[in-house]
């Protein structure tokens, strides 16, 4: 897919800490459909690797999807950014940018005879997504309801355009407030395992929602979520090293970088796509040692079994891996 060349027509405070933009075609031609979960390749100056941000579309009534004259994005700006918020956040109108898509690998399941209520659950600049699926849910007439949680009241973005798909659709949670506090487990004990759920936040919000709903009963195929951001290293993290039994090449990982980073920088090719252990494409199979899996790709029973390993995201419980790369 070739890259498109963005103008910047408006940029807004959405919140103190959240950017609205508008993006148009730099030539002013038509830009390329969408679907609620899509997601633009932003390429930011001096970063190697694309930033996503979710293409945000909150108006029911019209083709905004199917025939977009602008793009709509909210970005966060990150307390530890890379470049890449601060990019975002520095962007004035007319300002240009790369821009690659649009990629959907969070799309909205087709609708069902007789379906549940479809359960959208968004923490802080997750609501991205998750607000264009609102969008479309409310436009097809199907059954939806929103839980839009962040750590204070005036951090909750679009709340305007949010309530007017449909106030008795949606509640506001905020981490401050007892009263509104988003309780995941009470959520669910509310819900029925027929019910798709779709969660974008922080990884501990989608990592508890998983969780939670697993132990319920609910169905992975029910379960839909997307992370942001790429791997980052947990307290505690110890360096380990790596053999590539096809090479037999030694690397160490060290304590603040992935497998997949260091596999990188020794000049191999190493596939991958996704960086957060979601897509699969970077699974290798692993000849000795004992992986710690942090992805969301393998089953339990692979996790189990130790014989495959996401390089982007997992790392190792032993001081070695052989793999078969
Ligand atoms: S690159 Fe997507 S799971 Fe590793």
């Amino acid at each position: 897919m070739p890259d498109i060349e963005l103008i910047v027509t408006e940029a807004q405070p959405a919140t103190a800490l959240i950017r609205h933009l508008r993006l148009a075609a730099a030539d002013g031609s038509a830009l390329p459909a969408f679907t609620p979960g899509a997601h633009l390749k932003l390429r930011i100056p001096g970063l190697d690797d694309p930033r996503c941000y979710s293409l945000i579309h909150l108006d029911p009534s019209t083709d905004a999807c199917q025939s977009p004259k602008q793009y709509r994005l909210g970005v966060r700006l990150e307390d530890a950014s890379r470049g890449g918020s601060r990019h975002m956040h520095a962007l004035a109108v007319g300002d240009r940018l790369m821009a690659n898509g649009p990629h959907n690998e969070f799309a909205l399941h087709a609708a069902e005879t007789g379906e549940a209520p479809i359960v959208l659950i968004a923490g802080g600049i997750g609501i991205t997504p998750i607000a264009s699926m609102a969008t479309a849910l409310a436009a097809a007439g199907r059954p939806w309801t929103l839980h839009y949680s962040g750590r204070s009241r005036d951090q909750l973005a679009f709340v305007d355009e949010l309530s007017a798909l449909g106030a008795d659709h949606l509640t506001l949670h905020a981490d401050d407030d007892p009263a509104t506090r988003l309780d995941l487990g009470a959520l669910l004990d509310g819900l029925t395992t027929t019910q798709h759920l779709y969660v974008c936040g922080p990884t501990g919000m989608i990592d508890a929602l998983i969780d939670g709903a697993k132990k319920r009963g609910w169905p992975a195929g029910h379960i839909h979520f997307e992370h942001f951001g790429t791997a980052a290293p947990h307290v505690g993290d110890q360096a380990f090293e790596i053999e590539l039994a096809q090479s037999g090449m030694v690397l160490t990982v060290p304590a603040d970088k992935t497998i997949l980073e260091v596999l990188e920088a020794a000049d191999c090719d190493p596939m991958y796509d996704c960086k957060r252990g979601e897509c699969g494409v970077c699974t290798a199979t692993v000849l000795e040692g004992t992986p710690e899996h942090r992805d969301y790709f393998l089953s339990d029973a692979e996790k189990a079994g130790g014989k495959l390993i996401q390089i982007c995201i997992s790392r190792a419980k032993s001081p070695r891996l052989v793999l078969d790369l």
